[in-house]
């Protein structure tokens, strides 16, 4: 089985600095340190109400790191110019809406299919890997497929709330979506990655699927680096990861 690789998503660095409009703690910081404990790659979403990341961000973090890049965006007029200014590695296009707490379901593909054709030609054109951001739904991963996307992320929030809901039977099905769902997207030649809500206690079942090249992890990562500092909480996670992988 092919290595899975670690992206960590640094979003919430940005959310505690933000909490004070202070200076620090500085997410760039934490993507050079997320490349020192060994992640594969670095995640940021820029949201349109900037509530983490901000532009600034960007700039410093394209300087900082030689780790890919994978940028998270909505599809939207201002975001597709910023990511054609910075061309990284990936872009990932995930639903928006300001009154969510976080990227609550995956893109709705289907009923967008002509627009977000449009919307990833110039970023394909440009050289971004584009990865769209869908659940483990058939109609959508067909339409990612047509439209002409490289890559699609596998939402497993619906899997990790319902573990932790102690609904384990909604749980195990959602998972068993996920499986068929990466199997279905390998076989029409996407590349799958996974995330979203993933712990230490819900990513072993996710990182055993064959088919994921990627598992995107921010938000939990972040949370326990206040206690174990985040080399640590990257380390553990990339153990967990491997050991799934057998
Ligand atoms: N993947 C995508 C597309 C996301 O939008 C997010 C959240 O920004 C993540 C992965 C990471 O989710 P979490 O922060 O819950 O680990």
């Amino acid at each position: 089985m092919s290595k899975l690789r670690l992206g960590v998503n640094i979003d919430h660095v940005a959310t505690v600095r933000n909490a004070r409009g202070s200076a620090y703690p500085d997410p760039v910081r934490a993507a050079i340190l997320a490349q020192s404990a060994g992640a594969d790659g670095i995640t940021a979403h820029l949201r349109e109400d900037r509530r983490h990341i901000v532009d600034d961000d960007i700039e410093r973090m394209m300087d900082a790191i030689n780790l890919p890049l994978n940028f998270e965006m909505a599809a939207t007029d201002e975001m597709q110019a910023i990511a054609l200014r910075h061309k990284p590695h990936a872009v990932c296009i995930v639903p928006e809406r300001r009154e969510e707490r976080t990227t609550e379901g995956g893109l709705e593909v289907a009923r967008e299919e002509n627009r977000l054709a449009h919307f990833i030609a110039p970023l394909r054109d440009a050289g971004c890997r584009v990865s769209i951001f869908i659940a483990a739904d058939k109609r959508q991963i067909d339409a990612a497929h047509r439209i002409g996307a490289q890559v699609i992320e596998l939402h497993t929030g619906a899997y990790c709330d319902y573990h932790y809901e102690g609904k384990f039977e909604a749980r195990d099905q959602e998972l068993a979506r996920l499986t068929e769902m990466a199997v279905y997207a390998h076989s029409l030649g996407l590349e799958v990655h996974a995330g979203h809500g993933l712990t230490y206690d819900t990513v072993a079942p996710i990182a055993r699927l064959p088919q994921l090249m990627e598992l995107n992890i921010g938000h939990f990562l972040i949370g326990e680096a206040v206690f174990v500092g985040l080399e640590g909480a990257i380390a553990q996670m990339r153990s967990l990861m491997d050991e799934a992988r057998g």
